[in-house]
């Protein structure tokens, strides 16, 4: 048998652990000498997470059963149900536009791009139902300065991948396939930003967007994007999924405001999904500090 040293491993090699073991449990069956997947976690648990004040993280059941990822249909038992045909290796990221360097990206060059950390995030849907979650990744800015973008890149388009033959949910045309988000520059070069390639001290399952998504965590849940495939740097505003399906419903910002109302229900509270009374939505899901800045000067009501 031929036994590799660590240093000649891919970071794709990593085997996907059953996503019910934790990473305590995971480290101690490592230590037993599975060394190749020890030395993946050891990346991967480099820079543990800061725990939210006051606010229990969810369960990983939670966060693998109650999902929104409407390429594999729009109920939210339907992505764990469903999401097992994504082939997420191998995968690619194409990154283009308005950069000096335009790339294409393997799975195993983007996670050699920065160190991984562990960010505990708060989630909050546009639905009114919201998450803590241990996301692993790391800051979009690292990507997006490798291509380095020009003068005319002021925004950054996302798009997951679009194969009706893996997502069964693209033969309906509940919105314009493929998924499309879209950041400002600024915002996407902002440190809270990230790309998750794990949750819970594990890769991604399927259903929160493996093998690459993105969390914008002062953002809407659906600015999040899952298993992208493409990232373009643009000059214009781009076009984005729910926007498109329903402009007054969905601004291009999404910034969580308690004081902007969906026009069919407040977002002044929301239902941490575990428990039963609702909480205050805060500005910026609880983000201001860090991100208000991005925004002085703007009619926070007109660009909702
Ligand atoms: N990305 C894609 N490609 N397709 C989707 O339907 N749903 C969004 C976002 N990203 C979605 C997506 C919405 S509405 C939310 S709330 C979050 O993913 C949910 O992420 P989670 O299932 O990991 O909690």
């Amino acid at each position: 048998m031929l036994i590799r040293k660590p240093a000649e491993i891919e970071p794709s090699e990593i085997t996907p652990k059953s996503v019910y073991l934790n990473r305590r449990q995971f480290m101690a069956t490592t230590a037993g000498g599975l060394f190749v997947a020890a030395d993946a976690m050891a990346s991967l648990s480099a820079k543990p997470g800061v725990p939210l004040k006051d606010e229990k993280t969810n369960s990983l059941k939670e966060a693998t059963t109650y999902n929104n990822y409407y390429e594999f249909g729009v109920n939210k038992e339907d992505p764990a149900a469903n999401a097992g045909s994504l082939k997420t290796r191998p995968w690619s990221i194409v990154v283009d536009g308005e950069v000096a360097k335009p790339k294409t990206f393997s799975i195993d060059d983007l996670l050699k791009l920065a160190p991984l950390e562990e960010r505990i995030y708060r989630m909050r849907c546009v639905e009114g139902w919201s998450m803590v979650i241990p996301w692993i990744g790391f800051p979009l800015a690292a990507l997006l300065k490798q291509v380095e973008p020009t003068a005319k890149g002021k925004f950054v388009a996302f798009e997951t991948l679009n194969d009706p033959k893996q997502m069964p949910g693209v033969k309906y045309a509940v919105l314009d396939w493929p998924y499309r988000e879209g950041l400002r520059i600024d915002e996407a070069m902002h440190p809270l930003a990230i790309l998750a390639v794990g949750m819970y001290g594990d890769v991604l399952p399927n259903q929160n967007g493996a093998p690459i998504r993105l969390v914008v965590p002062w953002k809407y849940g659906f600015k999040s994007i899952k298993s992208i495939v493409r990232i373009r740097l643009v000059e214009q505003q781009p076009k984005t999924s729910w926007n498109m399906a329903a402009p007054n419903e969905y601004g291009f910002y999404s910034n969580v405001n308690p004081k902007v109302d969906h026009p069919r229900w407040s977002q002044a509270t929301e239902r941490r999904i575990g428990e039963f009374s609702r909480r205050k939505t805060l500005p910026f899901n609880g983000y201001a500090d860090q991100v208000a800045g991005l925004y002085v000067g703007m009619d926070l009501m007109k660009y909702f």
